[in-house]
């Protein structure tokens, strides 16, 4: 297959010097991209900056903000069989980015934020993709029913739920505990380190784009 695989935070520029981003150390994408090309598919890897080594034979596409990733994908997912959304985009970016650094006078500060595109939102309506489609669903309450949600929302075939609220696993860690969460059931998979936990979401991944091939 040819996949798509996004990873990393995005960071949204506040001033030549400042930046918003997210926790999101880009581990879990790198490893699923590792591993769909170690089970010999092709892959690019769109990413925000992390500081990781791109894994061996893997196309890399480097990002740094939101809207620069909603155009890489949209360049890109047309020629794709599958995609998955590991990054962590950031939601919200500044109104506007100040030419000069901004200075510090007052005794508080008011940022003025707006909202970023939905990458994973615009796959399915906007971009016409009609392959295997992933996401990730990092949430601190209520796991399941979010994660479900947003795969029915997003036109998901399969998403990937982690509560980011427990210790030791998750954002900025080696390892991870997921819920898989398909249209029709879930599957909780056990607390693994990422490079475990990925060849196994690989061949779920492979299985499903072979069942919407077959029917
Ligand atoms: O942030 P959220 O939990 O809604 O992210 C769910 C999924 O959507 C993830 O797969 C993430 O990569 C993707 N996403 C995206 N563009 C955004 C926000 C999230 O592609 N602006």
């Amino acid at each position: 297959m040819r996949v798509l695989v996004t990873a990393g935070p995005t960071r949204e520029a506040l001033d030549p010097v400042r930046y918003l981003t997210n926790r999101s150390s880009g581990k879990m994408g790198y490893a699923m991209a590792d591993a769909f090309a170690q089970a010999g598919h092709a892959v690019l890897l769109i990413s925000g900056p992390t500081n990781l080594d791109v894994p061996d034979g893997v196309d890399f596409l480097p990002i740094e903000n939101a809207q620069e990733m909603l155009e890489a994908v949209k360049r890109h997912i047309g020629r794709m069989d599958a995609a998955v959304f590991a990054a962590a985009v950031a939601d919200y970016r500044p109104a506007s980015v100040s030419e000069q650094k901004i200075k510090k006078t007052g005794e508080t500060l008011t940022l003025e934020l707006v909202k970023t595109p939905d990458i994973l939102g615009s796959v399915r309506g906007e971009f016409g993709f009609t392959g295997t489609l992933v996401g990730f669903a990092a949430e601190t309450q209520n796991l399941l029913e979010n994660a479900r949600a947003k795969l029915q929302r997003k036109g998901c075939d399969l998403v990937i739920a982690n509560d980011v609220s427990k210790p030791g696993i998750g954002f900025d860690s080696d390892r991870n505990e997921v819920l898989l969460v398909f249209p029709e059931h879930t599957e909780a998979l056990p607390e693994d380190e990422k490079h475990h936990l990925a060849p196994r979401i690989v061949r779920e991944i492979e299985r499903i784009a072979a069942e919407r091939i077959t029917g």
